[in-house]
């Protein structure tokens, strides 16, 4: 049983407790200075088995913006996860030493397993293809600073929706908010997996599944685009890779056919499915996100530590 404010998956809170993060970071957001001892004396462990510049380094500044100070590793193989070490020794034995944990792991699971065994909250900083919470509270701050809302909004998603968890936990989270609609744009093979579409059947959500992105940008007056990466290290062979990572490309092109207040986001990193000079497009929104990334895990980080959370409700399913 769940005993921390651990955030695992969002469906452990409600949409008013995201709202309240959400609106959190936008006062940090005006005035970063007010909140700089809010974090004195406590300490943030960061377990970082897979890669990241984003997610890690936006915690930790949080952190230290925060006043409060870092330990981890970014590279297991300079732990002793390179002895063989298990997540639930690693983690009992760091959540000893530090106030919260943030985890990254290529495995499905493998934060709701760390929260069992940890003895402080921990965060689910990716967990394999599975969900990504922390990047979608980052995706509201922004759809909530340049659309004014969370509700009523036409999104398309575009690239990996099979094993992004980023998509995955977007569409968990904002299929919960009234009005929502989505586009989903991906080839046959990395389409949406049925249980994310069971969440979104269940709750009554208008989706819509098409192959084309131009079509998506001509056709759907979408409020936003999602681009997403398709992933190597998720593939099991470089032939499948291949045949799917130039199939979706935004360019200026496309840009002049999208509507006039159609922002883009994208949850970083790019590879060739932006191109760079979409980058110059005042509707392009991803570095714009990335930094809204670090106010809302200063948000996140001090409803955690300071209880505003409460308990997880129990999870179940995905
Ligand atoms: N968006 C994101 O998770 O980026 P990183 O992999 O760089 O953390």
């Amino acid at each position: 049983m769940e005993t921390f404010s651990n955030l695992i998956d969002l469906d452990s809170y409600s949409p008013d407790e995201w709202n309240m993060i959400v609106e959190l970071a936008q006062q940090i957001q005006k005035n970063p200075a007010l909140y700089r001892s809010r974090c004195s004396g406590k300490i943030m462990g960061t377990l970082f088995y897979e890669p990241s510049t984003r997610t890690q380094m936006s915690f930790q500044t949080a952190m230290l913006r925060l006043g409060g100070t870092i330990i981890g590793f970014d590279n297991p193989s300079t732990s002793s996860v390179s002895k063989g070490e298990n997540i639930k020794d690693t983690t009992k034995i760091v959540s000893s030493y530090a106030d919260i944990l943030v985890m990254r792991n290529p495995y499905e699971g493998s934060a709701k397993a760390a929260a069992l065994t940890a003895d402080c909250p921990v965060i689910n900083a990716g967990d394999g293809g599975h969900l990504h919470p922390t990047q979608t509270l980052t995706d509201m701050l922004t759809l909530k600073n340049e659309k004014g809302r969370l509700d009523h909004l036409k999104i398309g998603l575009c690239g990996d929706l099979r094993y992004g968890r980023t998509v995955h936990s977007q569409l968990k989270a904002l299929s919960r908010y009234e009005g929502n609609e989505f586009i989903l744009i991906s080839t046959p093979e990395l389409a949406l997996p049925s249980y994310i579409k069971d969440v979104l059947n269940a709750r009554g959500c208008t989706y819509k599944e098409i192959y084309s992105l131009d079509e998506a940008i001509t056709g759907e007056s979408l409020d936003m685009l999602y681009m997403t990466r398709i992933q190597k290290e998720r593939f099991s062979s470089e032939e499948e890779y291949n045949r799917q990572k130039d199939v979706f490309r935004l360019d200026t092109e496309k840009m002049k056919k999208a509507p006039k207040d159609m922002i883009v986001m994208h949850p970083l990193p790019r590879v060739d499915e932006i191109a760079m000079d979409v980058d110059d497009d005042p509707r392009a929104m991803y570095f714009t996100q990335a930094k809204n990334g670090m106010f809302v895990r200063m948000a996140l980080i001090i409803s955690v530590l300071e209880g505003r959370l409460g308990a997880p409700k129990l999870l179940t399913g995905t």
